[in-house]
């Protein structure tokens, strides 16, 4: 469908899909960049989250063993966030094993050129070296991305700047079924996610592998040592030398948990008339008003994985009545099969 044809819906008839592999638990940079969007946006459409494990396969094939824990703490961390199960389907990808027909049968349509020149695919190709990597699985992601996001026909799909080639290829990949089979999928939308980057405990991106994560697991007093501990602008030695907040991380959790505080903070510290360990030591306490009580509440979901994983499966009831029924239009558009498949 031309994107210019395509009526864009509005509010609750649009359909929002997002996924994000179980990577273990969520942290500071995770919210900021993603999930904070994930949860505003519940407010006006219709979602679609879901825990994206068998996309961990593709890299973590060889270790599996801590898969069904990371899916169960991130599921705690969304829902003490405030994903709200209520009115978000909140599901397990693998538990809508219809996904993995639709993704079969875009395969059949999708040339490898197309995906093999997929630059996320180059770049982790020479990143990951050490791993066996070239995969079928691994080089067909993207069209598993796109039975994701077209199995519930998603008008809008938030993703940040890494995964727009992915989204691209769900597009022409759609577009390539509806030429040959008829108009059955809607193109989705990216809904490129202005995430806030959020700056570790030593001043580059807050990131798992860079070992600098302050993490919703993270009791209050490892998270206020952590913050104590933080880079700030370094040419500052004495209280009275003037500071640069825009290069400090202490002042971007500062943006980011203490909004209201910033231009005090900010003129303060131009001026030289904070030290960065009160200043830091009010960052702490910031983010703490909002961290503790979401630790404690993923804690106490965590205490109760049997109620969790009842809530991934109540999410996938939902997603999967949807999904068999454009499975069922998807091949019935290419006439495989005599029943409706049901
Ligand atoms: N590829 C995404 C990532 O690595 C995760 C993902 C899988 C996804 N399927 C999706 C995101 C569908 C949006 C829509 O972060
Ligand atoms: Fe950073 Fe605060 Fe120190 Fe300024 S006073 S450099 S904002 S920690």
């Amino acid at each position: 469908m031309d994107v210019t044809k395509q009526e864009m819906k509005k509010g609750k008839d649009a359909v929002v899909v997002s996924g994000a592999r179980p990577t273990g638990d969520i942290h500071l940079g995770n919210y900021a960049g993603a999930v904070s969007n994930w949860i505003s946006l519940q407010e006006e459409y219709t979602c679609f989250y879901f825990i994206a494990d068998y996309h961990a396969l593709t890299t973590s094939y060889q270790d599996t063993g801590g898969l069904r824990q990371k899916t169960l703490a991130v599921t705690a961390d969304y829902l003490a966030l405030g994903i709200d199960p209520e009115r978000t389907t909140l599901f397990l990808q693998s538990s809508v094993p219809e996904t993995a027909e639709l993704s079969l049968l875009l395969s059949m349509l999708t040339p490898v050129s197309w995906l093999e020149r997929n630059p996320s695919y180059k770049d982790l190709i020479s990143q990951l070296s050490n791993l066996e990597i070239r995969t079928l699985g691994f080089l067909g992601y993207p069209c598993l991305m796109a039975a994701d996001v077209l199995i519930y026909h998603a008008d809008l799909v938030p993703v940040g700047e890494d995964q727009l080639p992915h989204l691209e290829l769900a597009r022409e990949i759609a577009r390539r079924f509806n030429y040959y089979y008829g108009e059955t999928f809607p193109e989705p939308q990216a809904l490129l996610t202005r995430g806030r980057v959020l700056p570790g405990t030593d001043g580059r991106k807050m990131s798992k592998s860079y070992d600098n994560i302050i993490a919703f697991s993270d009791p209050p007093e490892s998270v206020k040592k952590k913050v104590m501990n933080m880079i700030t602008d370094p040419s500052r030695i004495r209280k009275t030398d003037p500071g640069h907040p825009e290069i400090c991380s202490v002042f971007a959790m500062h943006k980011e948990f203490n909004t209201s505080g910033c231009p005090g903070i900010e003129r303060l510290c131009r001026a030289g008339e904070i030290g960065c360990v009160d200043c830091k030591r009010d960052c702490a306490a910031k983010l703490l008003e909002f961290h503790a009580p979401v630790h404690e509440k993923r804690m106490d979901l965590l205490s109760r994985p049997g109620d969790l994983s009842d809530i991934l499966e109540q999410g996938s009831k939902t997603a999967r009545a949807l999904a068999r029924q454009t499975l069922a239009q998807a091949r019935e558009a290419i006439q495989i099969g005599f029943t409706a498949h049901e």
